[in-house]
């Protein structure tokens, strides 16, 4: 028996290799559960769904912006569908543009609430409303940033959407908390995904100071932040719920 044996859950932003939503993918079907893996980049899900079929697990796929809110309907109509209810929902997808406050832009600040806010906003209303209809006692992770929780330079618009992530996510398991569902957030420090492969590369200086400043000494690996939404999607914690749980090798050590 795995920790998610007969657990339907999906995965949003799961396409990214090496990312967190593929290795929270990946950390769920090998604790048995059925894993549908979404994404904008279809090809992306379904490399993410297929390697975990060929490594024993049970995986789908399909294409979802999480910005629409006509896709979560079609996304979480389908898994009623097939599976008959939702178990958990990791709202992983996300963007960010690293740039100082005079250069950030309106559209920059917009795209950033949207993708990283407003999703978790959409996502997180339809699994609620789909696990109260179901009588689900089910689990949502929504993914925060230590950047919602202390000051971190370049990244003043994405602190923004990652902070209501936290207050939004608070507010939720306020709400659902006497139904048993639970609600709460993960804080990655610096993890090694395509995300900040990137902005390294975009910006090396600052990437130099912040990863000789982690106390752990390196960038923590995706499985590190799979380990965590494994454990906030299991009965594990199944006395958990509105928490912060930060992962980030003592980065930010509160
Ligand atoms: N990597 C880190 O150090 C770090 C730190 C803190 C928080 N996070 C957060 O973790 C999450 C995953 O980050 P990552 O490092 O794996 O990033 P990544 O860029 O490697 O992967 C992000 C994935 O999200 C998908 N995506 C983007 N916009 C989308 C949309 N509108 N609809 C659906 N999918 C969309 C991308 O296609 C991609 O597959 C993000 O929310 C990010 O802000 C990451």
């Amino acid at each position: 028996m795995g920790l998610l044996s007969d657990k339907i859950c999906l995965v949003t932003g799961a396409a990214s290799n090496p990312g967190l939503g593929h290795a929270i993918a990946h950390c769920f079907a090998a604790e048995g559960a059925t894993v549908i893996a979404t994404d904008v980049d279809a090809d992306g899900a379904k490399a993410t769904a297929d390697s975990i079929k060929s490594a024993g697990g049970r995986a789908s796929s399909w294409r979802q912006d999480v910005t629409d809110p006509d896709g979560w309907q079609a996304t979480l109509g389908r898994i009623r569908d097939d599976y008959g209810r939702i178990d958990a929902v990791v709202n992983n997808a996300g963007i960010v543009v690293l740039k100082r406050l005079e250069e950030m832009t309106l559209e920059d600040y917009n795209r950033q609430m949207v993708v990283n806010m407003t999703s978790v906003f959409l996502g997180t209303q339809s699994a609620v409303a789909m696990m109260r209809e179901t009588g689900t006692k089910g689990s949502i992770i929504n993914m925060s940033s230590v950047a919602a929780l202390v000051g971190v330079i370049g990244v003043t618009a994405y602190a923004a959407s990652k902070g209501g992530v936290l207050g939004f996510t608070k507010a939720v398991a306020a709400e659902t908390a006497p139904e048993g569902i639970r609600c709460n957030t993960i804080h990655p420090g610096m993890i090694a995904t395509n995300m900040n492969k990137q902005a390294a590369d975009e910006n090396t200086d600052e990437y130099e100071a912040l990863t000789s400043a982690i106390p752990m000494g390196y960038m923590g690996p995706p499985k590190t932040i799979g380990d965590a939404a494994l454990f906030l999607a299991s009965d594990l914690s199944s006395y958990i719920t509105g928490t912060q749980l930060v992962v980030d090798g003592g980065m930010i050590n509160q």
